[in-house]
């Protein structure tokens, strides 16, 4: 098949996006398919690749599969790199090239590709592409929203109340440990755990400057889990433990950093309601194709607690997903074959 990987783009994910795309690209080539890897933003120059951000990312997952930087990566250089002045989200050729492909598949993170806008245009130009559709992808992107339909479907999740900027929260109101978030974040930028009120406006601020509403959620103490669902189907669960602090964007990509585990050790009892409520948020969000959810599991009380949707999960050497596909006996290139496969149905 003729497929484009599309990649990178303008998100704060840009570069874990960059490593789940030359995974893809490299898996897809290896399944004998005629796949380019394309970056959203940078469009498409040459052979392999491309542009140089994601060649050197091509070339170092290679090497090194810690080769994401803990630091939030600096954006600012792209815009210089557009001939055209980067006006437009898509960069040069990237639209003529999607349209000439039997599917793209989307290796994309955060805003401005996960979000719904793309697969929306895609949508209106009759283009084929992994994963779920616009609407429930713009649900999914914003976890204020996305409680909501959890609350209206029955699938339990934290408490927690949207701020937005400007609005005066009482630090007194609020129970700690909470958990405070930009609504439309990714790979846990723009995430905050906040101990005691005196550190509330920071983090809120902090929040505020990825976008103007925040979530302020009740922390659940206890264990975290993720289980991907593919065909509205789940996959096993796989524990996450990270070694030290919650899992932020260094336990997240940082090698050797968190432990995990698939399949997770968990009751059978609770594996099974675990992964039905992760196909119940498939279904309350008219989700296609596949997703991944995450959930909180009250050691204490048992309870368990979905956190959120994520529509175009990593591929990145450390991500869930691959690993849970690994339990079941899956390579990473079966995997790739399975989502196109579903995709296109
Ligand atoms: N947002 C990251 C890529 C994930 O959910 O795996
Ligand atoms: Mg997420």
């Amino acid at each position: 098949m003729k497929i484009v990987v599309l990649a990178g783009g303008t998100s704060t994910e840009r570069d874990v996006s960059l490593i789940s795309g030359s995974n893809i690209y490299r898996a897809l080539k290896k399944k004998g398919h005629d796949a380019i890897l394309v970056d959203l933003y940078l469009g498409y120059e040459g052979d392999l690749a491309i542009n140089e951000d994601i060649f050197k990312a091509n070339v170092e997952w290679d090497k090194d599969v810690t080769a994401i930087s803990a630091e939030q990566p600096d954006l600012s250089h792209l815009k210089e790199l557009r001939k055209d002045g980067g006006k437009s989200l898509f960069g040069p050729n990237v639209l003529a090239l999607c349209d000439m492909a039997d599917i793209v598949f989307l290796g994309l993170h955060g805003a401005n590709g996960e979000d719904g806008r793309v697969q929306a245009t895609f949508d209106l130009m009759g283009i084929p592409y992994t994963g779920t559709d616009y609407l429930s992808s713009a649900i999914a992107m914003d976890k204020s929203l996305s409680k909501q339909m959890f609350r209206a479907a029955g699938i339990p999740t934290p408490k927690g109340i949207t701020a937005k900027n400007g609005q005066k929260i009482d630090p007194s109101t609020v129970p700690y440990p909470c958990m405070v978030k930009t609504t439309c974040g990714g790979s846990s930028v723009g995430t905050y755990r906040v101990e005691k009120p005196e550190e509330l406006q920071k983090a809120l601020d902090d929040a505020y400057s990825f976008g103007d509403d925040v979530i302020i959620e009740q922390f659940v103490s206890g264990r975290e889990f993720s289980v991907g669902v593919v065909d509205g189907k789940a996959y096993p669960i796989i524990e996450i433990a990270p070694i030290h602090g919650f899992y932020d964007y260094k336990n997240k990509y940082q090698a050797g950093s968190t432990i995990e585990t698939c399949p997770a050790d968990l009751p059978k009892e609770l594996t099974q309601k675990m992964q039905h409520y992760a196909e119940m948020v498939f279904e309350a969000l008219g989700m296609r194709s596949y997703a991944r959810m995450d959930f909180m599991l009250d050691t204490e009380t048992l309870e368990m607690y979905c956190l959120e949707a994520n529509t175009l999960p990593g591929m990145t050497p450390t991500s869930l997903l691959p690993q849970e596909a690994a339990a079941l006996g899956m390579s990473f290139e079966d995997l790739c074959e399975k989502l196109i496969q579903v995709s296109l149905k």
